[in-house]
């Protein structure tokens, strides 16, 4: 009998990834995924811990799940609560002592071991488990095989992170960087294509800085691996994220250029536009590199769009510093942007700065600059307007006989379009644009 899998995913791309893959294991021991808690058998819960009080939410969130838990096993059934992701890897002993009703704890680098945890559980060998090791054998090693679950995929190409930015919680969650193999990555591509993916994006937390090994044991780069990826048949768009500035180097610049599938949209982190506030926060390079990159990319690929990441009230972050911030987006421009109150995460440097900023001071900062990046954002989409674009339909829309699909700049796009062109890339004229969706009819 198929038992029932929900999962639950909060963060990052990587975090839909490793969920992607919980399930792939899962799938193995005969569980299906569900939508909903109701009938679960099993639920996961895959964290995030990158900012604000991440655990205080899953606690509340996870709370919910208790009286279902007793419920069930009033029934002589058990519901198996499972909390990977991030937050464990932080906090696991606080964690265990506090949600005394999970059954099973594991840290992001080492959830292809759920089947073994599974079984102990179910052997009675114990109560309950944790696991946040940082295993010397790759997690990627002993997964299973996996399938796409729509046209757009996720891939990870890397794992963790070694650059150690001031404010970050990543290096210490997700452990030191790892390149997977060419050869590993390619495979999974396949298979990826083979079951229906078109759209893929290849994963890492400083994904141009990849470097794992090929055929012949020596180390490749960024630009190798898309290019081999992109000589497979069924993948029409190839995207990466996320990026380093300092990190590029011409031949990736050149694949914009050169290489059709490589979509003309790239997340480049800046976190700040002032030079004091980029050293402070540990990242290698001044707006000076950054813009240079920009040109270099704009040259190669004169319709690129970029967004990026911003975190405001960083500690000793100046009103002149965030002006700067305001200056260098008026100048680079961005199509779309993340931005976030800087939030101090226990135990990374910029935590135990002394002038830490008062969050007022972040809020109003935030305000400003996000008012700034909605207008460029706005501006972009707006300029769509009457012009044709690729898009990839992906899912049915909210209102009968339209589909939903991504323009090469991930825009939404509501699209009057019947069933049988779903999954299909299409021709499209933008008619309405708005904030965040645009609507567009197909050209023959
Ligand atoms: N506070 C605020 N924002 C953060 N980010 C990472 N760590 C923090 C933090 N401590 C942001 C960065 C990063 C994005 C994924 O999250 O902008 O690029
Ligand atoms: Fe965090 Fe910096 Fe690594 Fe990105 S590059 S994951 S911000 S430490």
């Amino acid at each position: 009998m198929t038992k029932k899998l929900f999962v639950k995913t909060f963060g990052c791309q990587m975090n839909v990834y490793d969920s992607a893959r919980m399930a792939d294991i899962m799938r193995t021991l005969g569980y299906e995924q569900t939508d909903t808690p109701d009938a679960a058998d099993m639920i996961i819960f895959n964290t995030c811990h990158i900012r604000e009080k991440a655990s205080e939410k899953i606690f509340s969130e996870l709370g919910v799940f208790k009286p279902l838990k007793e419920a069930r096993r009033k029934e002589g059934r058990d519901l198996i609560l499972v909390v990977a992701g991030c937050v464990v890897q932080a906090e696991s002993d606080e964690f265990m002592k506090r949600a005394k009703f999970v059954d099973i704890a594991l840290g992001p680098q080492t959830y292809h071991r759920l089947p073994e945890m599974l079984a102990k559980l179910e052997r009675k060998k114990a109560k309950r488990l944790i696991d946040v090791e940082f295993p010397a054998v790759s997690k990627f090693d002993s997964l299973p095989e996996t399938r796409s679950n729509g046209v757009s995929s996720f891939l990870a190409i890397q794992e963790g992170c070694d650059r150690f930015c001031s404010y970050c919680v990543v290096p210490y969650t997700r452990g030191a960087e790892y390149s997977r193999p060419l050869a590993d990555i390619v495979a999974e591509a396949r298979v990826l294509a083979e079951t229906g993916t078109k759209d893929l994006m290849l994963l890492g937390q400083n994904v141009n800085a990849w470097h794992g090994e090929d055929e012949n044991g020596k180390e490749s780069d960024l630009s190798r691996l898309v290019a081999a990826v992109a000589e497979i048949d069924g993948i029409e768009r190839i995207r990466y994220v996320t990026s380093y500035p300092s990190d590029f180097t011409d031949d990736m610049i050149a694949m914009h250029r050169d290489i059709p599938k490589v979509m003309p949209y790239l997340h480049l982190p800046i976190q700040s536009g002032s030079d004091v506030i980029l050293k402070k926060m540990n990242r290698r390079y001044t707006t000076a590199d950054y813009e240079r990159v920009v040109e270099k990319l704009r040259a190669a690929r004169p319709d690129i769009a970029l967004s990026s990441d911003f975190i405001t009230g960083f500690p000793e972050e100046t009103d002149e510093d965030f002006r700067q911030t305001l200056d260098l987006v008026r100048r680079v421009t961005f199509a779309q942007s993340y931005s976030f109150k800087y939030s101090p995460r226990p135990g990374t440097p910029a935590a135990a700065m002394k002038n830490q900023i008062p969050e007022s001071v972040k809020g109003e900062r935030l305000e400003e600059l996000q008012a700034l990046l909605l207008e460029q954002h706005a501006a972009f989409n707006m300029r769509m307007l009457n012009r044709e674009t690729d898009v990839l339909l992906e899912a049915d829309g909210h209102r009968a006989g339209t589909l939903i699909g991504h323009t090469p700049y991930m825009q939404n796009v509501v699209v009057r379009a019947p069933q049988s062109e779903k999954g299909k890339t299409v021709r499209v004229k933008i008619t309405k644009t708005a904030a965040t969706t645009l609507e567009g009819d197909i050209v023959s």
